[in-house]
């Protein structure tokens, strides 16, 4: 008898979850009077606003203004632990609120809300990947950073979509094998650039996975003259048809390098805000998701990104339910393949 082990596809985990009311817009009075409010309390506090570019303007606008930041994941994280305040209050998702506490767990870390997650997140549970897993034993654990912080302790390395090529290729040259999660088309993107050999975990981000090739033919035909920036969490067909395939951070530059005057971008829509900033004389178009097939669940801006709103941000000093607390187990091991993420962008 050989010890053959039998390998099972990565299971499909439902991620139909009915998705968050989206919020009361405000007049702009109620916004002017809650953002005066947040800038004092921001000061009484020692609180520094950390916010990702797919929140709404006016979040980002706030961070700006009170000293704060607005970034991509990757950058959050970092500002955060170099950052003297002692609150750290991330606008975003809850992954990043957990990764900003296993950098800084001597900081106190608030979310607006911290019922903001990730269908990545929820498509990913710890056991169930851990049991796909333990099928590879000799292979590397690579996560992306959309994980809770469970997942990432069972990995060997977590990265961003800005770093993911450079870090599978490093691996790849060193000879490992990688088991890769949860997001199949960056996954499939990343494998396709480097030649890895990679396992792919089956999640998806349902505002990428919502961009719809046949749509984007019809507006790239309206708009011959623009140039196509897709972010490598959507489909390989509409990665296809992009003339810049890159994180936020990297489209973000991209917007104001490119010698195009109109861009169709696909991504969530959050990231007009900087990208209008740093390429103002550009006319920037999003990517179509509705079309053939469509569910436009999220119309190209992230539901739980939506929750973060002035409302919930002027409360989050009075509310006992925002701060972020990872089990100190978790959070040792899931600081190795953090640590190991820093240590390689700084290198
Ligand atoms: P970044 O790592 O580029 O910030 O992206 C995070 C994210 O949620 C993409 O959907
Ligand atoms: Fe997660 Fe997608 Fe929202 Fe990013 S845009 S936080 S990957 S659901």
């Amino acid at each position: 008898m050989t010890g053959e082990v039998s390998i099972q596809a990565p299971p499909i985990i439902d991620i139909d979850v009915p998705l968050p009311v989206p919020p009361r817009a405000l007049t702009a009075q109620e916004q002017s009077r809650l953002q005066t409010e947040i800038k004092i309390l921001l000061e009484q506090h020692n609180a520094v606003l950390i916010a990702h570019y797919y929140t709404d303007p006016e979040i980002q606008a706030l961070a700006e203004a009170t000293g704060g930041f607005v970034g991509d994941s990757l950058e959050m994280a970092k500002f955060g632990a170099r950052h003297p305040a002692q609150t750290l209050i991330i606008a975003g998702v809850k992954f990043m609120g957990e990764t900003a506490k296993i950098l800084s767990p001597e900081k106190r870390v608030i979310m607006p809300t911290l019922e903001a997650t990730c269908s990545l997140d929820l498509g990913c549970p710890e056991q169930a990947f851990s049991e796909f897993c333990d099928q590879y034993p000799q292979r590397t654990v690579v996560v992306y950073a959309n994980t809770s912080a469970a997942v990432k302790a069972r990995a060997d390395w977590v990265i961003t979509s800005s770093i993911a090529l450079d870090v599978i290729d490093y691996l790849d040259r060193a000879g490992e094998k990688i088991i890769w999660g949860p997001d199949r088309h960056l996954g499939r993107y990343i494998q396709q650039q480097t030649g890895a050999d990679m396992v792919l975990w089956q999640g998806h981000c349902i505002v990428h996975d919502e961009f719809k090739t046949k749509a984007l033919k019809q507006t790239m035909a309206q708009h011959p003259d623009a140039a196509v920036l897709v972010h490598p969490e959507s489909p390989a067909e509409v990665i296809e048809l992009a003339d810049v395939v890159g994180s936020t951070s990297q489209l973000i530059k991209a917007a104001q390098t490119l010698s195009q005057q109109k861009l169709i971008v696909a991504t969530d829509k959050g990231i007009f805000f900087k990208m209008q900033q740093a390429a103002p004389e550009k006319t920037l178009i999003i990517a179509p998701t509705a079309g053939e097939g469509a569910t436009c669940r999220s119309c190209a801006h992230c539901p739980w990104m939506k929750m973060n709103v002035l409302e919930n941000l002027a409360t989050v000093f009075d509310r006992n339910d925002v701060e972020i607390h990872v089990d100190p187990v978790v959070a040792e091991r899931a600081l190795v393949p953090l640590t190991r993420m820093v240590e390689f962008v700084n290198r």
